[in-house]
């Protein structure tokens, strides 16, 4: 059967500033704790050794080119833009991301431009990072300055890159920096950044640019393990903490009613000023970018709270380890294709169809030189799983929902956060050593669908 898209779908692929540029000037987040406890992350590598994307970025681009993308996201640093977050801009940062917007456009790829990709400057962790309102205004001049500079040529801008996660790992699960764990903490951090989102899009709508603004959320469908009403509700709470706490305010304007009386509830409620509901119905989006690599299953809790116990979402709820679930073991993260179809209907039914695009999803495998064969990595397992999810978009699109294109993380292997180069996402193969780089057997299998705008499967 052939799956055509639509006309101009957007193809493309996704990357961040840290994770390609290389070691520049503007301390962030990642660099502080890199030289503070490199044993925590992968082999001790870090965020100074990517692909190099600040001296390769030319050629780079024509390898986005030779994969036949009509689009592109990556994301500016704040840190390097403006290194202590509230001052003086670097003129040889602005020039740089000129460059590559400049040749973006005139290579017929249209930039898709993150304002924040998990790298706080440090400058601003230092005074308290998101628990601190100064730091939402600091993020605001920062947004109001990226539109000025390249407003006129960038004409799809996203506040933020999936924002629960710094929160989870930052505030919860001990997997970023400031590796503190304390829900109410979380919640705040979650709040504010919601704040900020909403200021960067109050201006940009106050400059009238010509694009549009939005968000890019990681949406994991919750699946309970039965229709019990137990196991529907931990579903439903895993959703709300999960998904809905920022999907709610950039789509409706306001935090779903059940998620704030459950944090009354618990005592975990931010401080919250009378002025920001109407700041955040403010923050409502023109486009919507999901990224999707895995769903939640869950169950309701089998065994009892520990009173003394920090406050945790898994209050609420047990991760439920679905007997045979396709599993990429890599990761440990579940595959299940028709998640995305799930989400695209979620959003037709119960937010109004908003503009979308899959704007991350992925497949990161470890150790793929041994997939080599005449030179090139042979990466089947890939290609069947972004089919796989195709056809499930296209269903979607089919049923009439709104998603307009399909990015997928990422473009070369590059550096990912504490797991470093363990597990390798890319079209192209990096080696890090030589810098040289290598097209995939899916990175000729997505330029064939790009270009054709359409694949065959049986
Ligand atoms: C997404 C992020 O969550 O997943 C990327 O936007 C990240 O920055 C990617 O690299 C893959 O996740 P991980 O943890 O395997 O690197």
């Amino acid at each position: 059967m052939k799956y055509a898209f639509p006309d101009n779908f957007w193809w493309g692929s996704a990357s961040s500033a840290l994770q390609t540029e290389g070691a520049r000037e503007g301390e962030t987040t990642w660099d502080y704790w890199f030289a503070r406890e490199p044993n925590r992350f992968h082999n001790g590598v870090g965020p100074q050794q990517t692909s190099t994307f600040y001296q390769h970025w030319k050629t780079d681009i024509q390898l986005l080119k030779q994969l036949n993308h009509n689009s592109f996201r990556t994301s500016i640093s704040w840190a390097r833009l403006i290194p202590d977050g509230i001052g003086e801009v670097n003129p040889e940062t602005v020039d740089f991301y000129h460059q590559v917007i400049d040749e973006l456009n005139e290579q017929g790829i249209t930039p898709f431009i993150t304002l924040f990709h998990f790298d706080m400057p440090m400058a601003m962790q230092a005074i308290g990072g998101w628990e601190n309102r100064e730091v939402v205004d600091a993020y605001a001049r920062y947004a109001q300055i990226c539109f000025e500079l390249f407003g006129d040529r960038v004409l799809h801008w996203f506040t933020f890159n999936e924002p629960i996660v710094p929160v989870e790992g930052g505030y919860l699960y001990d997997f970023h920096y400031p590796n503190v764990v304390d829900f109410r903490r979380a919640a705040t951090v979650a709040y504010h950044t919601v704040l900020a989102h909403a200021k960067a899009v109050q201006a940009y709508r106050a400059g009238h640019y010509a694009g549009e603004i939005g968000i890019v959320l990681n949406l994991t469908p919750s699946y309970p393990r039965s229709q019990n009403p137990a196991d529907v509700k931990a579903a439903h709470i895993a959703d709300l903490m999960f998904n809905r706490s920022f999907l709610d305010p950039v789509l409706r304007g306001e935090y779903p009613a059940d998620l704030v009386a459950l944090l009354k509830a618990y005592d975990q409620l931010p401080a919250c000023k009378p002025e920001d509901s109407a700041l955040i119905a403010e923050g409502k989006i023109d486009l919507l970018g999901v990224n999707y690599y895995q769903p939640r299953r869950v169950k309701c809790r089998d065994s009892a709270v520990n009173p003394q116990a920090p406050f945790m979402p898994e209050w609420f709820f047990d991760n439920y380890d679905m007997p045979g679930r396709k599993m990429n073991p890599y990761r440990g993260w579940e595959i299940y294709a028709p998640g995305i179809y799930d989400i695209l209907v979620n959003l037709r039914d119960n937010y109004g169809n908003p503009r979308c695009f899959i704007s991350e999803n992925g497949m990161g495998v470890e150790n793929e030189q041994r997939f080599i064969e005449n030179g090139q990595i042979n990466d089947k397992y890939r290609i069947e799983f972004i089919s796989e999810h195709l056809t499930w978009l296209h269903k979607g699109i089919s049923e009439g929902c709104n998603c307009l294109g399909y990015h997928m993380w990422t473009f070369i292997d590059n550096w990912s956060w504490c797991n470093a180069y363990k597990n390798r996402y890319g079209f192209i193969q990096l080696d890090v050593e030589t810098q040289q780089r290598t097209i995939k057997k899916s990175g000729e299998w997505f330029a064939a669908t790009a270009l054709n705008n359409s694949f065959e499967q049986e």
